[in-house]
């Protein structure tokens, strides 16, 4: 099962890459403009704090445009994954970027049939969007399940990253479920750590080891 942290801030990307959980990072333009920092240069920051794949999302909505601003991105490492929307020109820029060696992780997907079309235009990793689908009342865990049965049957290369996740919940059931990743806000990083049962029984640990001689 693969972590991933869903940020474009440096600080968060490095407290997670230090607890040596971390598999790779995804970023999006909201995430990227979050920041108020130039795009390339906090991509190369983040490619130098974890050494796994990195996605970048394109904001051309043309194919060329996709594929230029893309083979641009991934140019700036070789850890660069290129995000690509699920619309008719995500899907052929994926093609075309996949066939010049690089990767992809079409992003917005919020079904399964969305999911079959990103596998069979080449992605590397296709990114079910659960949280928005749980907004507007789906279940979006469902649509995982019925993403991940129908790769099953195939041999596509393509990785199920389980993207706006909003709760350890969804982290839990994505590894049930055996999607091969989520990637997860720094927030539910740390709730995932946590438990209040930890937390006292690490201070009654203390307080006992205190009041004994040793
Ligand atoms: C994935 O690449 C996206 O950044 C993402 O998970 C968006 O999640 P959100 O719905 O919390 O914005």
């Amino acid at each position: 099962m693969n972590l991933f942290i869903d940020t474009a801030e440096v600080a968060e990307i490095r407290e997670a890459q230090s607890w040596g959980i971390l598999d790779g990072v995804t970023t999006n333009p909201s995430l990227v403009a979050k920041t108020g920092r130039d795009f390339e240069s906090v991509l190369r920051e983040i490619c130098s704090i974890v050494d796994g794949p990195i996605s970048a999302e394109v904001v051309s909505t043309d194919a060329p445009g996709m594929v230029e601003e893309g083979a641009r991105l991934a140019r700036l490492h070789r850890n660069v994954v290129v995000e690509c929307p699920v619309t008719p020109e995500g899907l052929k820029a994926t093609r075309s970027l996949t066939g010049r060696g690089h990767r992809v992780n079409v992003t917005l997907v919020f079904s399964a049939a969305q999911a079959l079309l990103a596998a069979k235009a080449g992605a590397a990793f296709i990114s079910p969007f659960v949280g928005r689908l749980d907004d507007v009342g789906h279940d979006g865990m469902d649509v995982v399940g019925q993403i991940l049965e129908m790769l099953d049957h195939y041999t596509y290369p393509a990785e199920v990253l389980v993207a706006s996740v909003r709760s350890p919940v969804h982290v839990i059931r994505a590894a049930q479920m055996g999607a091969h990743g989520a990637t997860c806000p720094f927030a539910v990083l740390q709730q995932l750590v946590k438990h209040p049962l930890t937390d006292v029984g690490l201070e009654r640990f203390l307080a006992d080891w205190k009041k004994a001689k040793h």
